[in-house]
């Protein structure tokens, strides 16, 4: 019988992910707060309403389970809308709150990794045109050194962004997130000021404390060409990774932002990353089609015979995370995976998944990649946007009406993965006895 285990390197940041208006509950005064009431926006009707009920303390309730079953990290985001309710006001109490939060994550021993924006704008950004207006930059390194400025005894990493290529395409490009737009101008003058935004912000950090490892974390999407033959199709694949996956990084290697056919040069954005930060999901396989222009003359499919999520919305693709690993390598920083994960209610591809995704991530360290941790997403099944309740990404199950918790086989997975530092063929045996002999062939 086969024994082994993946080891990881020493200190690696083991942890889950999450995000303030995802999990809090209560949030008000944000623009996702305003687009929930929108009749039509989210599936099923869905609110966030009270979340995971973070904001009245349950925190302490996930986090003890994450530090028990051996993380030793956690990833959460601060709610501008909290600290900032309008642009002359700071709400003191907010900060207090996060405060304690810090404080317990440092009694149970989780590393914190403090996200400054993830996907909500104050409703008074928001309605002063958000990330299109050249004032929000400014706004954001405010509230930037607010924050840095209250927690840098606490914090060391810190995201500035959470994925603004996403955030871009979905508010700009399909519509699904606030505003709803469908304009490429629109969405060249956002990724304008979210380049500007983030650089302010890395400046802002690395003025308040030196020692800060501060970066943005990157949505990365597996893209491969349909037909490997096509030279076509390798150009449209190449065509999506340049206005997908790497606007932000060429900006921030040499200025230069280039997307669609629009370009700039946004010159205090060089050299602004400490660190890589990748969140990898899903991926596709690219085709050239001349009738899509909206789509920069490129079709998407699912790569074939691989599993997908329970409600179709991604695939399990493990050699996508190999390419998003090769691609953070050449900035020759250290990588950190700050989001990964699938969502499955019944638990039952969520296993194999992680084991699979997580073997790649192995493999990465092994070659002397210089990643540093990984994030789950998530401890427990939160708000999904525009896609509500519908999709479950936790390790835990939530009821959102009760509150209550229950674990997942996952859980137990990541747990043993954690706590040894490493992928044991007894854990996969146990925990995810399906991808057994791809792991450990014999
Ligand atoms: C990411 C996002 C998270 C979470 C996750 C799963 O793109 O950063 O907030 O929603 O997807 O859908």
């Amino acid at each position: 019988m086969i024994e082994a285990i993946y080891q990881f390197p020493e200190s690696f940041l083991w942890g889950t992910a999450t995000s303030a208006h995802q999990v809090e509950g209560q949030n008000t005064n944000n623009n996702w707060s305003a687009w929930e009431a929108e009749p039509g926006r989210i599936i099923n009707g869905d609110r966030s309403g009270l979340a995971c009920d973070w904001w009245n303390g349950r925190w302490e309730e996930d986090l003890q389970n994450a530090a028990r079953d051996g993380q030793n990290a956690h990833r959460f985001s601060v709610e501008w809308s909290r600290i900032q309710p309008a642009s002359d006001q700071w709400d003191e109490s907010a900060l207090e709150k996060y405060r304690m939060l810090l404080k317990g994550m440092r009694r149970l021993g989780l590393t914190p990794v403090v996200t400054l924006h993830h996907f909500t704008d104050p409703l008074w950004i928001y309605e002063r045109g958000g990330w299109e207006n050249d004032e929000t930059p400014k706004y954001f390194e405010k509230f930037v050194r607010k924050v840095v400025d209250a927690f840098k005894d606490e914090v060391k990493l810190w995201v500035t962004l959470n994925e603004p290529n996403g955030l871009v395409v979905n508010s700009y490009i399909g519509g699904q997130f606030p505003p709803g737009k469908k304009d490429f101008r629109a969405a060249f003058k956002a990724i304008k000021n979210l380049i500007r935004g983030h650089a302010a912000a890395w400046h802002a950090i690395h003025d308040l404390q030196a020692k800060a490892m501060a970066s943005y974390a990157l949505y990365y999407r597996g893209f491969f060409p349909k037909n490997s033959w096509s030279p076509l199709d390798i150009l449209a694949t190449r065509s999506l990774k340049g206005s997908v996956n790497e606007v932000f990084s060429n900006a921030i290697e040499d200025g230069q932002v280039k997307f669609a056919l629009y370009k700039d040069f946004i010159r205090e954005a060089v050299g602004t990353q400490d660190y890589v930060g990748i969140q990898y999901y899903s991926s596709d396989m690219v085709s050239f089609n001349p009738f899509k222009p909206g789509e920069l003359f490129t079709s998407r499919c699912c790569p074939p015979g691989v599993a997908q999520s329970e409600t179709g919305f991604m695939s399990s693709f493990p050699a996508g995370m190999t390419q998003a690993l090769k691609w953070a390598r050449q900035f020759n920083l250290p990588i950190y995976i700050t989001e990964n994960g699938v969502e499955d209610s019944t638990d039952a591809l969520r296993p194999a998944y992680l084991a699979q995704h997580l073997h790649k991530v192995w493999r990465a360290a092994n070659f002397n990649y210089q990643v540093k941790g990984y994030f789950h997403w998530s401890q427990v099944d939160n708000f999904e946007w525009e896609r509500g309740w519908s999709q479950r990404f936790g390790l835990w199950e939530l009821n959102p009406v009760t509150q209550k918790r229950t674990r997942r086989r996952s859980a137990d997975l990541y747990a043993a993965i954690c706590k040894e530092n490493g992928i044991s063929s007894a854990a996969i045996r146990q925990f995810a006895p399906e991808v057994f002999d791809i792991l450990f062939p014999s």
